[in-house]
């Protein structure tokens, strides 16, 4: 169920704890923009590290990475379609002076009827999107007063396509020859790498190449914390196949993709496909899967089909030729299959909506006061392998070598997962600490542990306390990831 309440209590714990952090805060930030901080630096690097391995190293697929440069030739976006294409429909208020994207205006509206009444105006909104309608779309707007949420009116101007890309120039002198892009998606990166994969890797078809980078877009409605962003990360992997066979590894990739949320804890009533009625420039089959953020379900991961359309105009556009020639035999005709420019399904992953879902997940607010005394904690439940922090180590006190001996462990530990070590406060103070940021493990060293060399070792979800042999700690945390 959407709640906004949820929402607003993620982005302040997110910002009290260092996960992420309005961008040039001091300046009063900016739309649309974060920055990561100390936590939320982990806890992404860990969900990247993760998308990287299952993709190119754990899959039954051969699939290669890269990390292409942000900058790309002008042409890039021309072939790709960006520069004709890549916009949404906006629409000015002539009172209040604020621009909105159509879909979110009308939206917006509809979360505020009934389900049944929302719905069908959203099936209306897209209709009238799917034939480019924009007539139709304004129309939709002023017999329903959808109002300006600023100035309360109704006056609007007409619908109109704005691009969404941002715009530079290289070099000292700004002309239209020296005008580049920020790359709005990191897929274009792989499709002018295609070749050089292919020839200096032999890869032989069907083979994937996936990329993790920054992809930047000028969104006009800053909304949902990082789930839209101006700045944001991609995590994408193109997959070459045969002509013909796309629709296979369309639905290949939609299994897939799901097998891979499925190991995130997740339950998987929370997740839906959602097939897309107007098709991208590119696709000739698409669906985003969705999660049931604390705003309701949002596109979390696209999965397109998007036939030979990019490799196609590349080849057009640059002059080369991007073709593969495939030896193997096709049975229909005894022959081989020959040349071709080969079909593309690609999956498209948010890192940044990523790193919401598991936030909103992990988010738990508990109550647990006793007759005795009112208490409560917040505590994110986070999956050991994404965890920031995998083990606390925490002496009891700063004294009679409890520190030496907390230190000895972190040394054998560090090596292997991220561990945190502090001395100071209460230990109760500290345990809450480590479950605000989510820490599965939390070591305590006491005097006992001089003794006889154990340790209590409290779980973060059940906060159960056990005293196990200080040997045993670091095997313990590396089972659980
Ligand atoms: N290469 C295909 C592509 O870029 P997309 O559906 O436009 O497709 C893919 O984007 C994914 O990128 C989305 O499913 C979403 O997770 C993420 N994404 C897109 N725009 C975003 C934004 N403004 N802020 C954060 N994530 C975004």
């Amino acid at each position: 169920m959407a709640n906004e309440n949820t929402l607003q209590a993620i982005i302040a714990h997110a910002k009290e704890y260092g996960f992420v952090f309005p961008s040039s805060e001091i300046y009063d930030g900016m739309g649309a923009v974060y920055d990561y901080g100390q936590w939320g630096v982990e806890l992404k690097r860990n969900v990247r590290e993760y998308w990287w391995k299952w993709m190119t190293q754990m899959n039954e697929q051969n699939i290669v990475g890269i990390d292409a440069a942000i900058f790309m030739h002008p042409t890039v976006w021309k072939a790709s379609g960006h520069v004709d294409n890549f916009s949404d429909p906006m629409i000015d208020n002539k009172d209040s002076k604020k621009r909105y994207r159509v879909d979110h205006l009308i939206e917006g509206y509809a979360e505020t009827l009934s389900k049944e009444d929302g719905e069908a105006l959203i099936a209306a909104m897209e209709k009238h999107i799917a034939a480019d309608d924009f007539v139709g779309l304004k129309t939709l707007i002023e017999t329903n007063k959808i109002a300006c949420p600023i100035s309360k009116t109704v006056n609007w101007t007409d619908v109109r396509q704005f691009n969404l890309m941002f715009s530079t120039e290289v070099g000292s002198v700004a002309d239209e020859a020296s005008k580049i892009y920020l790359r709005p998606e990191t897929a274009q990166g792989i499709f002018v790498n295609f070749l050089n994969v292919q020839k200096t890797g032999r890869m032989k078809i069907p083979f994937g190449i996936a990329q993790v980078g920054k992809a930047f877009r000028n969104e006009i409605v800053a909304r949902g914390f990082i789930f839209r962003m101006r700045e944001f990360e991609q995590m994408e992997m193109q997959f070459f196949v045969r002509p013909g066979s796309q629709k296979e590894w369309y639905e290949y990739w939609k299994t897939e993709r799901m097998k891979w949320h499925s190991t995130l804890g997740i339950d998987p009533a929370k997740y839906r496909f959602h097939d897309h009625i107007k098709l991208a420039h590119y696709a000739d089959a698409a669906c985003d899967i969705e999660y049931e953020y604390p705003m309701g379900f949002k596109e979390l991961e696209g999965i397109h089909s998007r036939t030979d359309f990019d490799l196609k105009n590349h080849q057009e556009l640059s002059k080369k030729k991007l073709q593969y020639f495939d030896a193997d035999i096709d049975p229909e005709t005894g022959k081989a299959y020959g040349n071709y420019i080969p079909y593309v399904v690609e999956t498209s992953i948010g890192l940044d909506r990523t790193v919401l879902m598991l936030m909103s997940e992990a988010y738990t607010e508990e109550d647990l006061s006793t007759e005795e005394k009112q208490d409560s904690r917040v505590v994110l439940k986070f999956i050991p392998k994404l965890a920031p922090v995998k083990l606390a180590i925490l002496p009891l006190m700063k004294k009679d070598g409890l520190p030496e001996v907390a230190k000895a462990l972190l040394d054998e530990c560090r090596p292997h997962f991220k561990c945190f070590y502090e001395e100071k406060d209460a230990i109760g103070k500290r345990y809450r600490r480590m479950d605000a940021i989510g820490t599965p493990f939390c070591v305590t060293i006491d005097h006992q542990t001089k003794e006889d060399q154990t340790v209590t070792i409290r779980y973060r979800d059940t906060m159960v306390q056990e005293r196990i042999h200080i040997s045993a700690v670091k095997d313990l945390v590396l089972k659980s990831l």
